[in-house]
């Protein structure tokens, strides 16, 4: 590859019923990266998809009278809509039913694994919680002796099971977290899992006996009796979507730039696919953010509590760009954020409405029809170059710390700024075209910068300054629809 590269996943959703908030905020997240990395001009790929085996998906499939087949389908289907919906830059939506492109990965990882001596057998009494898809221990009980999460009691299971030797990749794993060669981020998260490694690794259990799935999932490579556990079949998605074994091109994106992902299955990806890429001698991810949890109204969503937000109905509303916005702006990158419909309608008046429309809106009526052909400045010669160039230096910096309310903050600083410049040089008055000159060239500014988080909206002032599509700064203003209509309620 000649230029730089990005490589940045969500993580693979469970095919286990429709997507909700959650997931359409780690989508929008990662999309928000890809979308900035391709803008600066790197060779970025971005990868989606569905996780698709397990106990919980051929249960479900079961009480819906389907086979697995067919309920996966049909779920991976709505989440191939969601991603549309969010308007999402994807380069891949990955399945790990497909046979050709996943299985084959995740095999041969196995592999590697047993030839290297890192996978034993071993009989195996444990809790299993189904709602995990996990095996738990006592102490993750509530004091009834239920899963504090699903509410429901785990299963007693004895099987025998093959084994991967975690416990050997402890020391290695804690030197690579500690000294950022894998980067977890936020700082408080990456404690979490030093902490964790520091309480002492055990080894894992990597397979399923096969009957308890009905047969639904990844055969172990010379043991079909055995279909891999969660672990080998899922995580390896990462690599099998880029046809790592296969294809030495797409193969150069690895190491993954970001794994985006909350902070339910941080463990899982910062300890667990790790140790399996070391204990292979594949290069590890380089970064793993973990982002929060979004409750409403200061509560975890609930049918009961009836607090459920549903996305797409904002979408249909209100637009994507306004939904994107929120989960970008108003829930912080990583912490956990709440989403209620009220502050959805403050952020959308403030922000949206008046904010950036009104800037828009004013600029593109005042330059309207105006010649610029007199102006003699280019965009890097005006006296307000330096803010504009200030702002992205501030945009990029923010983007690497991965503080994503930080970057688009550079965009509201310059829509202040808009708004005092035409409060001050009051160009209704005489129309000077080098002054609305200057606030194209600044709306122009605002649409580049916007681009990864309000694609569409970033097209449409483009189009309003007649510079959509083409790398110039000869502008045609012309006024524009409202971009954000005000929400009256
Ligand atoms: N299938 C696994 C991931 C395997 S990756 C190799 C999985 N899937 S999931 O569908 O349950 O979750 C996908 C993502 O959605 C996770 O990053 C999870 O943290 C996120 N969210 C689920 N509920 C959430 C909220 N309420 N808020 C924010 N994100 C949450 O886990």
């Amino acid at each position: 590859m000649d230029k730089n590269k990005f490589y940045i996943t969500t993580p693979i959703f469970y095919a286990n019923g429709r997507p909700h908030v959650g997931h359409i905020f780690t989508m929008a997240l990662s999309d928000i990266f890809a979308r900035y990395y391709r803008l600066r001009g790197d060779e970025t790929f971005f990868l989606t998809g569905t996780d698709e085996h397990g106990t919980k998906i051929v249960r479900t499939a079961k009480e819906q009278g389907k086979e697995p087949q067919e309920w996966v389908d049909e779920v991976a289907e709505w989440f191939q809509d969601a991603a549309i919906t969010l308007n999402l830059s994807h380069d891949i939506f990955h399945r790990t039913t497909n046979k050709e492109k996943h299985w084959p990965v995740a095999q041969e990882i196995w592999k590697r694994l047993d030839k290297n001596g890192d996978i034993y057998k071993k009989e195996y009494t444990g809790l299993y919680c189904v709602g995990h898809e996990a095996f738990v221990t006592e102490k993750d009980l509530d004091e009834n002796g239920l899963c504090p999460d699903h509410g429901t009691a785990p299963e007693e299971v004895e099987e025998e099971n093959y084994f991967f030797k975690l416990s050997r990749y402890q020391d290695d794993l804690r030197e690579k977290i500690a000294s950022d060669e894998l980067h977890i981020t936020p700082q408080e998260r990456k404690n979490e899992v030093l902490a964790f490694i520091d309480r002492g690794l055990e080894d894992v259990s990597f397979s399923r006996p096969a009957k308890t799935l009905d047969g639904w999932g990844i055969p172990v490579p010379g043991d079909e009796s055995h279909l891999m556990y969660v672990w080998a079949d899922a995580l390896t998605n990462y690599l099998s979507g880029i046809d790592y074994f296969t294809d030495k091109e797409k193969a150069q994106y690895w190491p993954a730039n970001i794994h985006m992902l909350g902070k339910d299955i941080l463990t899982f990806h910062a300890i667990i696919w790790p140790a399996i890429l070391l204990a292979v001698g594949i290069p590890l991810p380089q970064q793993i953010i973990c982002h929060g949890f979004i409750t409403s109204g200061g509560y975890k969503m609930s049918k009961t509590r009836g607090n459920v937000v549903d996305p797409f109905e904002y979408v249909e509303k209100y637009g994507v760009d306004a939904l994107r916005y929120f989960l970008a702006a108003a829930i912080p990158t990583t912490q956990d954020g709440d989403f209620t419909h009220e502050q959805f309608v403050r952020r959308y008046n403030g922000d949206l409405a008046s904010g950036l429309g009104n800037a828009t809106a004013r600029i593109l009526a005042l330059a309207e029809g105006v010649d610029f052909s007199g102006v003699e400045a280019r965009p890097s010669e005006l006296d307000e170059a330096e803010r504009f160039k200030n702002a992205w230096v501030n945009y990029g910096e923010a983007f690497d710390n991965r503080d994503l309310r930080a970057a688009i903050g550079e965009v509201w600083e310059l829509i202040h700024w808009v708004d005092g410049y035409i409060e001050k040089t009051k160009p209704w008055e005489d129309k000077d075209p080098l002054v609305l000159y200057t606030l194209c060239v600044a709306l122009a500014n605002i649409s580049w910068l916007l681009r990864p988080f309000l694609p569409q909206t970033a097209e449409k002032i483009a189009e309003g300054l007649g510079i959509a599509g083409k790398a110039t700064w000869d502008f045609e203003p012309k006024k524009i629809d409202p971009l954000f209509p005000k929400i009256e309620e």
